[in-house]
């Protein structure tokens, strides 16, 4: 390379990292749009129970930043109290759901409960606090009957 040229790299070098380094935030920025990104995210949420009268179907369209399932489970409380629910905190475990909308699962009794879904029918395997659900993820509560499995 003769010194004309390498003196023309190194100018232009510097000029693009110089206005990369006018375009990039200030570690505080990044921190906050990652924030925002994060809390755009948007689900469906289904709670639906066919199982035993009054049946009902309701969903639910909830923006959500990271965080697990149960949290935006109280979400949808604050938006629709037809989406109520109570549950039971395990150790280790979380929180499991006993009853949603006033219809409680006895599964000592006639084995119903309140199975956790990813639509259309793909059972989760884990439980509400340990779900981190993702962006456009359509999520189903549905009553039945039948064994964990
Ligand atoms: C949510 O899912 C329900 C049930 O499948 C569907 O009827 C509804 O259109 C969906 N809503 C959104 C916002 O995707
Ligand atoms: C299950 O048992 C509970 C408690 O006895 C009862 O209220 C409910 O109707 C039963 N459900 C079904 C589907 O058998
Ligand atoms: C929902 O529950 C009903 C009643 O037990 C059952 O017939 C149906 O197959 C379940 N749907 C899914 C997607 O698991």
């Amino acid at each position: 390379m003769n010194p004309k040229v390498e003196c023309v790299c190194i100018i232009i070098f510097f000029a693009v990292a110089c206005s990369a380094a006018q375009n990039e935030p200030s570690s505080g920025e990044v921190e906050v749009d990652t924030k925002d990104f994060a809390c755009r995210r948007q689900l469906n949420y289904t709670i639906r129970n066919n199982l035993q009268e009054p049946t009902f179907e309701y969903s639910i369209a909830i923006r959500f930043c990271r965080q697990p399932f149960i949290r935006i489970m109280e979400t949808a409380v604050n938006k629709n109290r037809n989406f109520m629910f109570s549950a039971t905190y395990f150790p280790k475990l979380g929180y499991f759901i006993d009853a949603i909308n006033g219809v409680r699962g006895f599964y000592n009794v006639n084995k119903t409960w309140w199975a956790f879904l990813k639509a259309p029918d793909t059972m989760l395997p884990v439980g509400v606090s340990s779900y981190y659900p993702a962006n456009r993820d359509h999520i189903i509560f549905n009553f039945t009957q039948e064994d964990y499995s």
